[in-house]
């Protein structure tokens, strides 16, 4: 199995490298005068491993939603540029994908753009954020509303930094890879499921499960990478999904919520006649081993169906959002949030979640 997956961009190629203890030289793989931006509990845990990283290129930072924010991008740039930053100098990210997301940003605008490399350390960042381009900033409430399309030069994938995740992370990155698999009908869908202790148990087996969600991103993003056309069915799962982030107050993790959201478009899907009761049965039985306990009871329906109505894929009063009519077939469907579709929202979370 090769080491290594080149991805073609419109702005760059770059690769994403396997390699096992890249913190030892990460000096070597990231360049001579490269800068650091480092998630603060990465940093706690493995700051002693990065021998080559001296301390006045590092800028440690805290991974929260609200850190992923302008204010933070501008403090960035300031606290860069006074450590003497200059344009040929990389910015490398180390951590998930909400360091990434400001390190690119910030990348992007720097001196009008500036090369940066990452060294992803959660699940969802090694299997799904890594590659793509996008870099994503929230205003306020408002999740990834601003941002642009930025490739990395380099991406070093180590999955010896899995070892430390938190279930919860490690769910997170299994559902996003769930939805690359059921919209490639891959049969790493069933393999992960039947698997899925055993992954936990030793994340270092999740290898070959990177390596295909990955692949089947590349195959979509290489040729729709500024998402126009084909790359919009990545959004299986994220409508349902971020609205149930959104109003869980981020208790629940971004993938955790989109194998609930996947679930959702499903059950949405088999009662508007689009997928029939064995698939659902089928997928619903793969997904459940990933769904998060959650008091799925309790949720506030009206604030559910708010944060879903205020989607910014949304057409007029109109939800706009991916089905699958069956792995492999997934098609964007335009639907009125009217009193059938709100009696099937409150349905799935009062009678098939339970
Ligand atoms: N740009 C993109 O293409 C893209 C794609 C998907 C998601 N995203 C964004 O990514 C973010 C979610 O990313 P994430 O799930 O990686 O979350 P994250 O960056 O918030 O990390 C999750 C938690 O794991 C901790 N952590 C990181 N590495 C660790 C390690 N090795 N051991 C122990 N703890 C570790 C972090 O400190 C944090 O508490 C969201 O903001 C989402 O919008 C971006």
């Amino acid at each position: 199995m090769s080491d290594t997956i080149s991805i073609q961009s419109r702005m760059r190629d770059y690769a994403v490298y396997f390699r096992d203890n890249v913190a030892a030289d990460i000096e070597s793989a990231c360049g001579e005068r490269a800068f650091f931006v480092i998630d603060s509990h990465v940093w706690k845990l493995y700051g002693n491993l990065f021998s080559g990283m001296p301390e006045e290129r590092v800028v440690v930072m805290e991974p929260t939603e609200e850190n992923k924010s302008l204010d933070k991008s501008k403090e960035l740039i300031e606290c860069l540029v006074e450590k003497r930053i200059r344009k040929n100098n990389a910015l490398v990210a180390v951590g998930g994908g909400i360091t990434q997301d400001v390190t690119a940003f910030t990348a992007s605008v720097l001196y009008r753009g500036i090369e940066w490399k990452f060294v992803p350390t959660t699940l969802l960042a090694q299997g799904d954020s890594c590659i793509g381009s996008k870099t994503s900033i929230n205003l306020g409430m408002n999740k990834n509303l601003v941002g642009n399309f930025y490739p990395p030069s380099a991406v070093f994938i180590d999955l010896n930094f899995l070892s430390s995740l938190e279930l919860r992370d490690i769910q997170s990155g299994m559902g996003e890879m769930m939805h690359f698999f059921v919209y490639a009908g891959s049969p790493y869908l069933e393999k992960m499921v039947g698997h899925y202790k055993e992954l936990i148990a030793d994340r270092s087996k999740l290898r070959e499960y990177i390596r295909e969600s990955l692949l089947i991103k590349k195959s979509v993003a290489e040729v729709d990478e500024y998402d126009k056309g084909e790359r919009n069915k990545f959004n299986y799962g994220h409508t349902f999904g971020h609205a149930l982030e959104a109003i869980s107050n981020y208790e629940l993790r971004h993938g955790q919520a989109v194998t609930v959201g996947m679930d959702l478009a499903n059950y949405i899907a088999t009662n508007y006649g689009m997928m029939d009761r064995d698939t659902f049965g089928t997928l619903h039985n793969l997904l459940k081993v990933n769904i998060p306990q959650y008091d799925y009871r309790g949720i506030n329906m009206d604030a559910y169906l708010k944060a879903l109505s205020k989607d910014k894929k949304n057409l007029g009063n109109d939800l706009v959002c991916i089905l699958a009519e069956r792995p492999g077939r997934l098609v964007k469907h335009r639907m009125a949030m009217d009193d059938r579709f709100q009696a099937l929202v409150r349905e799935y979370f009062q009678g098939v979640m339970n």
